[in-house]
């Protein structure tokens, strides 16, 4: 068998006015089209959809998380299933992020160290667990994910300490080189390093230049997403389009707005994730070209139109904003349906976006959707 790379992206398309482009990314469990949004499935499942209902909506790739997935069921177990495509029957693409984050994020219980990352254990028997980037891998080698994320030391935009932010920035270097020792399956598995820096120019210029160094297949933009300006969000988007190279994929994590993946499309990032689709589903949410529904408010009692008279969706096929209003309530049918529909709308939209490059029509299509939005701005 000849060697395969794990990744080969190649840009089809870029638009003439921004640094939007339209890329497909090959990757060992299927191609993917780029800009790309991803779900989050953080414990090997999206919840309240099969593998099967996301298949037929079209979507190529879905992230897990290793944290929640090395507690539960825990590497030995998804090791012995034969990763994590075979135990939960997705034959498309995968990306898992290291972990770390997610217990900063979730818990606020973390202690960082040189060592890694300590935090208290979900599991209540077991008082600290210590995630360092040799185990991060070894729990991502397990689950065998197409793409799989360095740990890096992320620190909230929100603290001023520029002391610390520049020790994350080389920590997280320093982490991606232990990262990459440990990784078992380059052959399979693509590793991508991740830029922080906060909001200083320097420090996250730096950061890029480090990581360019270490020359992985992809590069992600960190820390952002947490509670910044716009402005200041945009600002770094920006510079870490400008300065990152052209022929690798862009990954901005946790992003997952609408109007963010427009605006950030435009700037020229090809992957985007984030929770909220599925999570505002959950509370009764649904997403449309021009904004969101609280599905929930008595309005919509006697509104019997779908969610979106143009979006081809079975849910939108089938049901009506009256019936989902009945059943909104955080019951778990309301939660299968809205968040069926809620990742066909972001489908739906990142292509619109990829096809609107392709056909030189982008800045037409952000001038439409950014009118559907603000109908009352001109
Ligand atoms: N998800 C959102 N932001 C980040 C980040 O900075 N690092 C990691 N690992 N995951 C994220
Ligand atoms: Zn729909």
């Amino acid at each position: 068998m000849s060697p395969k790379k794990p990744l080969v992206f190649n840009i089809i398309s870029e638009c003439k006015t921004s640094m939007a482009r339209v890329g497909i990314m090959e990757l060992p469990h299927r191609a993917v089209d780029t800009p790309v949004f991803m779900p989050v499935g953080t414990q090997g499942t999206l919840k309240g959809l099969l593998p099967e209902q996301l298949e037929n909506l079209g979507l190529q790739i879905m992230l897990a998380n290793t944290y929640h997935l090395g507690t539960k069921p825990g590497a030995k177990i998804l090791k012995k299933a034969g990763g994590l495509h075979k135990f939960m029957n997705w034959k498309g693409a995968l990306l898992t992020d290291s972990g770390g984050f997610q217990m900063v994020s979730l818990l606020k219980l973390a202690e960082i160290t040189e060592e890694g990352v300590k935090f208290q254990s979900l599991n209540e028997q077991k008082a600290e667990v210590m995630l360092t980037p040799e185990h991060s891998i070894e729990i991502q080698n397990a689950i065998g994910a197409d793409i799989i994320m360095q740990l890096d030391d992320v620190v909230a935009t929100t603290v001023p300490d520029k002391d610390r932010i520049e020790e994350s920035v080389h920590r997280t270097s320093r982490w991606l080189d232990r990262c990459l020792k440990a990784h078992q399956r380059p052959d399979d598995q693509n590793i991508f390093s991740i830029v922080q820096g906060t909001l200083f120019n320097d420090l996250r210029t730096q950061s890029i230049h480090d990581l360019i160094k270490r020359n992985v297949n992809g590069y992600a933009i960190g820390g952002l997403s947490g509670g910044e300006s716009k402005d200041d969000f945009w600002k770094m988007v920006i510079l870490s389009t400008s300065i990152l190279p052209k022929n690798k994929p862009r990954y901005l994590m946790g992003v997952g707005f609408a109007i963010d993946l427009v605006v950030c499309s435009a700037l020229g990032v090809d992957m985007f994730d984030c929770v909220f689709p599925t999570r505002t589903a959950r509370f009764g949410c649904a997403l449309t070209m021009t904004g969101q529904l609280q599905l929930k408010k008595a309005k919509y009692k006697f509104d019997f139109n779908p969610i979106d008279k143009d979006c081809t969706c079975v849910i939108c096929k089938t049901y009506t904003r009256a019936y989902l209003h009945g059943i909104a309530a955080r019951t778990p049918v309301a939660c299968s349906l809205l968040s069926e529909h809620n990742i066909a709308f972001q489908l739906r939209l990142m292509k619109c976006i990829r096809d609107s490059i392709k056909e030189n029509k982008f800045p037409q299509f952000v001038a439409e959707f950014m009118l559907g939005v603000y109908p009352d701005k001109d």
